[in-house]
């Protein structure tokens, strides 16, 4: 097998020279350097994102939009400040648009939860198959309150979504279309401009769940032209239990409250409540401030990244380790599609993935093993489980070589 050059050549991006802003990348397991190849299921945090938080805790916290007092209003701006800077990152035209919320999967169920009480009997959401569980089980949830009908565009052999089976699928009757930008099974990135585009030519609304997308490419909501864009803040190198919801200020106005409780009330009585303004209607309980507060240090963080550099590095990245992974007997990717972001899924022979992920695991290497939240997609292409690397802008190729040289120690072992 040929061995890499200590860095991806040509690509400009000083990957090396990043990653040691990331504390944990120094970590030894088992006595060997990690070489963490699972950030699709939560990247890793820069310094400078700790400390945002430490700082937070140690210096600023009450409780926002409360107090009249020094560190309410402290936390308040800490807290208002991060909304401001997702805003102009995903170019959303108002801080009204910008929804905090748990995570990607609070913020699709808060869109099934509450648009869907619009749904009837006659009315049909369409998804694709490429869909992470989140994306699924909350359009179910409202098929099941309301009658309505889950639709489920086919994928085609590569791992792409049938695009004339989806213009098919959308009919007059078509409400809500949900579908993500980047597959995280798979790593499949979808042609959302045109998906979106067709959806609204049927008249149906459009939800983009860019967990995957977000850590990969620059997201312009409104170049989207999106009704609601989900993402999380643990893929993209902030604090877990922070997620935002980007939802079009008219349609927000219009729709029902998802939780009720404190900050999303203007007036309560027993007989009467009215809703707080947006963004706050959505915004029930004490948020979680330091989480957002990370999630600002970790789009101040972002924004100091050329991200032409930065894909085209990742890019590197998968095309190198799909080619090493391509060299290994019985090895097979499962998901080819021409557009592809950072993510490698695959089978060795007939080891299982979980064997696969335990032997890497003893050289130090962090894979993902199983149906990763997406078993459609396993059953799409017949595998029970696949073996999958997920690649961050820190990793090298390095990291690569490890995984080959941990794959080939389970070839010798089962072969
Ligand atoms: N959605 C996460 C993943 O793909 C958990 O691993």
């Amino acid at each position: 097998m040929s061995q890499a050059p200590a860095a991806a050549p040509g690509s400009g991006f000083d990957a090396r020279q990043l990653r040691r802003d990331f504390p944990i990348l120094a970590t030894e397991v088992y006595g060997k350097p990690l070489t963490y190849l699972d950030n699709a299921a939560s990247s890793q945090r820069p310094a400078q994102v700790i400390d945002a938080v430490a700082h937070y805790e140690r210096h600023l916290h009450a409780n926002v939009h409360r107090g009249v007092h020094y560190l309410s209003q402290q936390a308040t701006d800490a807290y208002e400040g991060a909304r401001d800077r997702v805003q102009a990152f995903v170019n959303a035209s108002s801080r009204q648009e910008i929804i905090f919320t748990r995570g990607t999967t609070e913020a699709i169920n808060l869109v099934a939860a509450s648009l869907g009480q619009a749904l009837g009997p006659d009315d049909e959401i369409l998804i694709t198959w490429l869909e992470h569980h989140s994306n699924i089980v909350p359009w179910q949830l409202a098929c099941q309150r309301s009658g309505a009908t889950l639709k489920v565009a086919p994928l085609l052999d590569d791992g792409s979504v049938d695009l004339l089976a989806f213009e098919r699928l959308l009919t007059e009757r078509t409400r809500i279309v949900a579908i993500s930008h980047i597959s995280n099974a798979l790593g499949t990135i979808n042609p959302v401009e045109t998906m979106v585009d067709l959806a609204q030519q049927a008249g149906a609304k459009t939800l983009i769940d860019g967990a995957q997308a977000v850590p990969h490419q620059r997201i312009d909501v409104s170049a989207l032209n999106c009704d609601f864009y989900a993402f999380s803040g643990h893929k993209m190198y902030a604090p877990t239990g922070i997620g935002v919801l980007y939802g079009r200020a008219e349609l927000l106005e219009e729709m029902p409250p998802y939780q009720g409780g404190g900050e999303m009330i203007r007036t309560v009585s027993f007989t009467d409540t009215t809703f707080n303004a947006l963004p706050y209607k959505f915004e029930a309980g004490t948020p979680n401030i330091s989480g957002a507060v990370g999630l600002g240090a970790s789009i101040d963080y972002l924004n100091n990244l050329d991200y032409a550099l930065l894909e085209a590095h990742e890019t590197d990245l998968l095309e190198y380790a799909q080619a090493q992974l391509l060299e290994l007997p019985g090895a097979k990717i499962i998901g080819t599609a021409q557009r592809k972001a950072s993510v490698m899924s695959f089978t060795l022979g007939d080891i299982h993935a979980h064997d696969l992920g335990t032997i890497v695991d003893r050289e130090g290497v962090a894979i993902r093993t199983g149906h990763h939240c997406a078993m459609p997609v396993m059953e799409r292409f017949a595998v029970p489980a696949t073996a999958r690397a997920s690649f961050a802008f820190y990793n090298l190729r390095e990291d690569v070589d490890r995984l080959m040289a941990g794959l080939t120690q389970a070839l010798e072992i089962f072969t």
